[in-house]
């Protein structure tokens, strides 16, 4: 098991745009095992590849209350949406920050699962969010992106403040 490092807001490695993967691998496979380690461990219910400083598109999702459902998505892409919804967020890399965002209802997604076989999926929900969540880290974004400048500027001081208590 190995539990990989996690970026933490504001570093401007989050805003790195990451790159499709060519081919499934065993090193992508021990990726996919690595951040889910690492997912588990925070704990958390979704990690992209960009948390962990490691720019390919690569994401891992459980939303299951025994932890025991890992979802992988590999280059994922929208190919629908529809709807809106507003849902309170948190992420790895905004340590005790929850804000809500506004974003598509349901949506579906097509990616490369763990052995490299497309699959289609339909989201709603808390996975919908999630999804949408970890698919922007992989365009460099953050949800505190979407807030107003004021939020994230309070956003920023308290990270401060939790830093300095840490250290
Ligand atoms: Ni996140």
């Amino acid at each position: 098991m190995a539990l990989l490092p996690i970026l933490q807001y504001p570093n401007p490695k989050l805003y790195t745009v990451a790159a499709p993967v060519g081919v499934v691998n065993d090193e992508i496979r021990k990726l996919i095992k690595d951040m889910s380690d690492t997912m588990y461990a925070a704990p958390g219910v979704g990690l992209a590849a960009t948390q962990v400083n490691d720019h390919r598109r690569v994401i891992v999702i459980d939303i299951s209350e025994a932890h025991d459902q890992l979802q992988v998505f590999i280059n994922p892409e929208i190919i629908a949406s529809s709807g809106t919804a507003t849902c309170e967020e948190g992420c790895l890399s905004v340590p005790g920050i929850f804000e809500k965002v506004k974003r598509a209802e349901r949506i579906t997604v097509c990616a490369l699962d763990a052995r490299g076989h497309s699959f289609t999926l339909d989201a709603e929900g808390l996975l919908a969010v999630c999804i949408q969540h970890e698919m922007d880290h992989l365009e460099g974004k953050v949800f505190v992106d979407y807030l107003s400048r004021l939020k994230q500027q309070r956003i920023l001081a308290k990270l401060k403040k939790q830093q300095r208590q840490v250290m």
